[in-house]
């Protein structure tokens, strides 16, 4: 495992979907840790503007990496960043949600949401294991979802697969002195939902929304522990013991409720 903490452990940090909420946060966490960083977003400016600022402002390295991660050519960039030069953690971020009508949205958008939430991970953390593996430690840490413990949406299955292969790759590498950790989170107050064009107030009610701060904070300490799953926050961490206790006949039953009442 990746002592986070220890000054003397200080290394390389690549964070995916660096540039603004959960990412950006894991960045800066990281930075005020000590750690170099190497970020990766699609918006160059963004990407530069966030690299300097965190570089003036913790005294760390900070490198980019311009690339839509769902674009096989600009992804390899990475792959070959992550197998070529020591990086000690590694956090699959970069993420974006669909609306809820799988059979509305143009599938070439499905097929790039479940690659960017689950074939990138995939191919990322495969590109650092092995130099983990040889060194001994390493932290990779995949930003699932609360979602993913639930049957809603194609985006809650693109996430189930994050919680499931963490929890196996976290159990099969810890031998090997490599930690591997989901991070589960409710509703985060980010630009993900204004992307999608959804307000915040349609979606949940305000007590529902969690802080970045407080969330990467929870799931870095998690991390450290060797935690296979991060749920931050008590109120997530009891609706996700509801969530596995509830009937699976009710809650595909609720599924098809709101599918069609969206329909009209
Ligand atoms: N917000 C929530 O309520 C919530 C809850 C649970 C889980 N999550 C998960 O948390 C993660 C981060 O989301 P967020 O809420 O922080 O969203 P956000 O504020 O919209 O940030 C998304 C980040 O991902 C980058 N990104 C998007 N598409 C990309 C692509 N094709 N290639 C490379 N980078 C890309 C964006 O930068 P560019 O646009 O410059 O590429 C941005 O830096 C996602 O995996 C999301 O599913 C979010």
């Amino acid at each position: 495992m990746t002592r986070l903490t220890d000054p003397a452990e200080r290394g390389t940090a690549l964070v995916t979907g660096a540039t603004a909420g959960i990412g950006a946060e894991f960045a800066r966490q990281l930075a005020a840790r000590g750690m170099d960083l190497v970020l990766v977003a699609r918006d160059e400016a963004r990407l530069r503007a966030s690299a300097a600022q965190l570089a003036d402002r913790y005294g760390v390295a900070v490198d980019v990496l311009v690339a839509d991660l769902t674009d096989a050519e600009q992804r390899a960039t990475v792959e070959t960043r992550l197998a070529s030069s020591a990086v000690q953690v590694l956090v699959n971020n970069a993420g974006f949600g669909l609306p809820l009508e799988f059979d509305l949205n143009a599938v070439d958008d499905e097929v790039r949401q479940l690659d960017l939430l689950a074939t990138v991970p995939l191919r990322l953390t495969h590109a650092v294991l092995p130099q983990m593996i040889e060194r001994g430690s390493g932290t990779v840490i995949t930003v699932a979802s609360l979602a993913g413990y639930a049957p809603l949406t194609t985006y809650s299955a693109a996430k189930a697969w994050a919680v499931v292969f963490s929890r196996w790759a976290s159990a099969y590498y810890r031998p090997a002195g490599v930690t591997i950790t989901a991070l589960a989170p409710g509703f985060v107050r980010t630009e993900f939902h204004e992307r999608m064009e959804i307000t915040r107030e349609s979606m949940a009610p305000r007590w529902m929304w969690l802080d970045v701060e407080p969330l990467v904070r929870t799931a870095l300490r998690d991390a450290e522990r060797g935690r296979a799953v991060s749920i931050p926050s008590v109120r997530y961490k009891l609706l996700s013991l509801v969530m596995g206790a509830i009937p699976m006949g009710l809650v595909t039953a609720n599924a098809r409720r709101t599918r069609w009442s969206r329909r009209g």
